[in-house]
């Protein structure tokens, strides 16, 4: 069966039909997926069936899986879906015999990158979905690649060679990590500095690389200074022309590059069960200053 890539929506994303993520691509397939990967920036598999061996061999033909980073499942795979693969992290609001099985609950989670809080985030992230709320819970992706080049050149200019702080300390739900106090200084907030512009090490294009909003800091300004920038930034980056909402659907896999987007969910009924395996790929290939 031939492969069908058909764009989700003008600002990204493309849904495969024609590949079943259960066995090995072939070369040709896989080249076929990576351009459309790198020109799409999320890839969308459906009515897929797969065991977390399946999921990782998938994963690993674009990069090198990475073990389930720190204080998230990486110690809650007693739920009897996950065998023994580190690899795999649940993301899940289920609790079993009073404790959670998963990561994440079931709140809202904002505009972030994945692990962009360490010097080496992640290059990619993928989601198999298990189990799905009949409502909420969606997922958005947004291109940062059109978030840079919406701003006006004097805003470049202004964030050219500046890095900023990525605040550890707080996860994309809002919980506090583990062994880390909220900052009361963003500029002594613990986390890795990232150029704000870099340049994809595969596309060569620049993008913008925010990370997330909370207690970030552009180093060497003023807290307030750095505040009215990153609002700045952040008011041309979350415009809706650049952002595709995807409403899950079990059997679903989403493969997106962490590198080139940001994501943010949906919450939902924490009454009702929602069960994701993920898996994440080392940030390997490094990035540029743009
Ligand atoms: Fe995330």
């Amino acid at each position: 069966m031939a492969i069908d890539i058909t764009p989700c929506s003008p600002a990204l994303g493309a849904e495969i039909r024609g590949v079943d993520l259960s066995q090995p691509l072939d070369d040709g397939t896989l080249q076929a997926l990576k351009d459309a990967w790198f020109e799409h920036l999320v890839l969308l598999f459906r009515d897929q069936d797969l065991t977390d061996h399946d999921l990782v061999r998938f994963s690993g033909y674009f990069g090198t899986c990475d073990k389930a980073p720190p204080n998230e499942a990486a110690n809650k795979l007693s739920d009897g879906y996950s065998p023994d693969l580190p690899e795999v992290t649940i993301i899940s609001n289920v609790v079993v015999d009073g404790v959670e099985i998963g990561s994440l609950g079931a709140s809202e989670c904002a505009w972030h990158t994945d692990m962009s809080y360490n010097p080496e985030p992640a290059d990619a992230s993928a989601l198999y979905a298990l189990e799905v709320p009949e409502a909420g819970g969606d997922t958005a992706f947004l291109n940062m690649y059109k978030a840079h080049d919406a701003l006006p050149d004097s805003l470049k200019e202004r964030i050219g060679g500046r890095k900023a702080i990525h605040d550890a300390t707080f996860t994309s739900a809002g919980g506090l990590r583990k062994g880390l106090e909220p900052p009361t200084d963003v500029s002594k907030a613990p986390g890795a500095h990232h150029p704000i512009l870099r340049t994809h090490p595969e596309t060569g294009k620049t993008m913008l690389f925010l990370g997330r909003r909370t207690n970030a800091y552009i180093v060497g300004m003023d807290v307030a200074e750095s505040e009215a920038l990153l609002d700045e930034i952040w008011g041309y980056t979350t415009n809706d022309d650049f952002v595709w909402t995807h409403q899950w659907r079990k059997g679903d896999v989403l493969l997106w590059d962490n590198r080139s987007v940001m994501h943010r969910r949906d919450d939902f009924d924490p009454s009702v069960r929602r069960l994701m395996h993920r898996t994440q790929l080392k940030g390997e290939v490094p990035f540029y200053t743009g």
